[in-house]
């Protein structure tokens, strides 16, 4: 593909909003690593199965090939900054994040609208992307925040369309409690 081409499709790829993640863990040494991420996915229910990929050439892609155990902490509005932060993982100031140690070791960030620790099932060649599918083992959802989303190189929140029916708080639980989650 041509120069242009690959920046075609970029802006069209750029079209599909996404959520926005900072992605966790921990080195053999116990240092905390983190990077943000739009490429997170749910994969599967049964087994509950995600996905993201890193770059090839991302400073940090050694520590994640290294590691078992990795956090995903879904941000909410409020969390630009730290996006920001860990989008330059190597001058990221940890004291700045306010944050706290998971079951499995990993750092998750206060206000995020939703938490998942996760154990790394296997690692798939994407291109210039490499691909952790991993398995969620606990998860802790925050229902009242917004969410931060990435759409065309910028960042925004969500607008509920206000003819749609809001979910009912039990509801909305009920259908994402999977058998053997939390
Ligand atoms: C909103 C947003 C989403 C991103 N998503 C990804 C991603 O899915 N995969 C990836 O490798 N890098 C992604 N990046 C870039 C990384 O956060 C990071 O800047 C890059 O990997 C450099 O890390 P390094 O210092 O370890 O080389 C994203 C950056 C932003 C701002």
């Amino acid at each position: 593909m041509s120069q242009t081409d690959s920046r075609q499709l970029r802006k069209v790829l750029g079209c599909y909003a996404t959520g926005v993640t900072v992605i966790t863990t921990r080195t053999r040494t116990n240092s905390r690593i983190g990077v943000t991420v739009n490429s997170f996915a749910s994969v599967s229910l049964d087994p509950p199965l995600i996905l993201f990929s890193l770059a090839r050439t991302a400073n940090v892609l050694a520590s994640f090939q290294e590691a078992g155990d990795i956090a995903v902490n879904i941000l909410s509005r409020g969390q630009q900054t730290l996006s920001n932060m860990f989008a330059k993982p190597s001058s990221a100031v940890w004291t700045e994040a306010d944050h706290f140690c998971a079951d499995n070791g990993c750092a998750l960030f206060k206000s995020s609208l939703a938490h998942l620790e996760c154990r790394k099932r296997s690692e798939i060649d994407g291109g210039d992307h490499l691909i952790f599918l991993c398995e969620v083992i606990r998860f802790h959802l925050q229902e009242t925040t917004d969410p931060l989303l990435f759409y065309r190189g910028a960042y925004g929140t969500h607008v509920r369309d206000p003819w749609s029916k809001m979910p009912q708080p039990d509801s909305s639980l009920a259908e994402l409690a999977v058998g053997g989650w939390g």
